[in-house]
């Protein structure tokens, strides 16, 4: 197998000049870890052994695989980069992976694994005694991005803790290294906050859900929910950790807040709204029932962000900020004296005010805000980063300023947007974005000087799952477009109209049968399987979806 089949790919791979041939890994093939590489020796041996059916036990010579962190790699390429070479002449080794850290080794490994080819992801062996060669080869390689993300919207639809702890494994498997987490909406509160019951009690059910876009006349009249305990989380952030991925939570304030409003009412606009009557949102869009900008709202919140805090080790916790609606403020006497008694200028004031609360509140506790980007308006407060959803401009005008920012538009890297035009696409939403469009979206607009680029800390996609109910709707929509996008936040791809698409579809040739041996329901390259197209219900002609509003033409 030619190494340029990995995905995403690296830096540098050469089969080695003058030595023909390959390695084979067998019962011989031992694992030794040096200090600090114990944990990737781990994650290696859950990986292929059982794939391999091969012991890999602990030792060294010249048949082991040899992980180390080494000062050299990190001086050339960072902590996350590695270099890794295979050498079946070598009297002391036979494979060398060497990492700028642990996670440079452990990003290593994940190549080891890709080299090793796709029968390498499966969970059982197809077939004992096999040989499991690898190519004589040197890789040395290392992420364009630090921040390389995909964020998953368990709130519109719950997802499972096996389902979220697979996913961690699909990211590590396309060296990804941020799960964004995005835990709270209207239509639902998916972690357990132990002082306020019932955020889950109440907020994490509704009874029923649109089906399809919001324009859609469907409903799916069963009770949805479900979330996440402390134990949960702790599962996820260290299986997450174990993995080199930092899980960043999001809290979503103060918008797209009405299932914490069901649960506790007072939380709402109680001077213009009847809150004791809300109920968890069934339907799909922006709800106008906000936060009302109290002190009772403040102090819950802060009370929610410890528990949080306790759980999440992550610098960066996400706050949302997003479609925050300032209807129910303009309305409400309270929002108004508020903006009064502090002196404000007007609504988006008010929000700015709200953001900055916590931006100050998570900084002194050693952590940093991150919000969408419409904690620009009304202006950003200091340290805050910003993650670009609705286009560039966002995160143009925040990296200008000096702030970090996540480039993660709308119009690129929203997965949950339909991949090809067609009428078989299952329930179609959005703008249509191929996988060659994702794989030349670029991060870095041209436009920006280096001072201000340096402000980009990277990339994510991200998985809105109102149409997306099980595990393999996600799989549909993420797969294979996530392979692109983690070549475009690992790879130093050349600017997007000179992008070898071509040469990317060729190897993806074999990452679909790594998809394949990994159980991943992706969409295939000729468009979807028949039980992929889950065709309307009796009565329904067309598509279930429609067009997202003031969308290009293309959609
Ligand atoms: C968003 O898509 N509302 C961040």
């Amino acid at each position: 197998m030619s190494p340029t089949n990995l995905v995403p790919a690296p830096l540098v791979a050469e089969c080695r000049a003058g030595s023909p041939g390959c390695l084979s890994l067998d019962e011989r093939t031992t694992v030794d870890a040096r200090p600090g590489a114990e944990g990737v020796a781990r994650r290696l041996r859950a990986m292929l052994g059982p794939a391999t059916g091969l012991p890999l036990a602990d030792g060294s010579g010249p048949h082991s695989i040899l992980l180390r962190a080494s000062a050299d790699v990190e001086r050339e390429y960072g902590p996350e980069g590695y270099r890794l070479s295979t050498d079946r002449s070598a009297e002391d080794v036979a494979v060398l992976v060497e990492g700028g850290s642990a996670a440079g080794v452990f990003w290593g490994v994940q190549t080891l694994r890709q080299l090793l080819g796709p029968d390498a992801f499966r969970r059982a062996p197809v077939a004992r005694g096999r040989d499991w060669v690898l190519p004589l080869v040197t890789v040395e390689d290392r992420p364009r991005f630090s921040w390389r993300g995909m964020m998953l919207d368990v709130a519109r639809h719950f997802l499972p803790k096996d389902d979220v702890l697979r996913q961690l494994d699909l990211l590590a498997a396309h060296k990804l290294n941020v799960f964004h987490f995005h835990l709270t909406d209207d239509q639902g509160w998916r972690i357990e906050i132990e002082r306020y019951p019932k955020l889950t009690e109440v907020g994490a059910w509704r009874a029923r859900t649109k089906h399809g876009h919001r324009a859609s006349p469907l409903w799916d009249d069963r009770p949805h929910g479900g979330y996440y305990t402390h134990d949960d989380i702790r599962e996820i952030v260290a299986y997450a950790a174990e993995r080199h991925i930092t899980v960043v939570p999001e809290i979503d304030i103060p918008g797209h807040s009405q299932a914490a409003i069901a649960a506790y009412p007072e939380l709402g606009n109680t001077d213009v709204v009847d809150t004791a009557s809300l109920t968890v949102w069934d339907n799909w869009g922006v709800s106008p029932n906000v936060l009302a900008p109290g002190d009772t709202t403040l102090r819950f919140y802060e009370g929610v962000l410890e528990e949080v805090l306790g759980l999440f080790p992550s610098v960066f916790v996400h706050i949302g900020g997003d479609e925050c609606p300032k209807d129910q403020w303009k309305e409400s006497p309270a929002a108004q004296a508020r903006i009064k008694e502090l002196g404000l200028a007007d609504e988006d004031e008010l929000q700015s005010w709200f953001i900055r609360h916590f931006d100050r509140w998570l900084a002194d506790r050693g952590r940093r805000l991150i919000g969408w980007d419409e904690i620009l308006e009304g202006g950003l407060a200091p340290g805050a980063a910003v993650s670009s959803w609705r286009g560039y401009q966002g995160g143009i005008a925040a990296a200008e300023a000096g702030h970090d920012v996540v480039m993660c538009p709308e119009q690129q890297v929203y997965l949950d947007h339909r991949q090809a035009a067609g009428d078989d696409e299952p329930m179609p939403i959005g703008y249509v974005r191929t996988l060659e469009d994702v794989y030349r979206f670029e991060p870095l607009p041209p436009s920006l000087g280096p001072e201000a680029a340096a402000h980009v800390l990277g990339t994510q996609a991200n998985v809105w799952t109102e149409v997306m109910q099980d595990r393999s709707r996600v799989d549909y929509q993420v797969f294979p477009r996530l392979a692109a996008f983690a070549e475009v936040a690992w790879s130093a791809l050349p600017a997007p109209a000179e992008r070898d698409f071509a040469g990317f579809e060729r190897r993806m040739e074999t990452h679909y049968a790594r998809l394949d041996a990994l159980g991943v329901d992706y969409r295939p390259p000729g468009g979807p399987r028949p039980w992929q197209r889950r065709p309307a219900p009796a009565g329904m002609t067309g598509s279930l979806g429609r067009p997202i509003e003031g969308a290009p033409p293309n959609v």
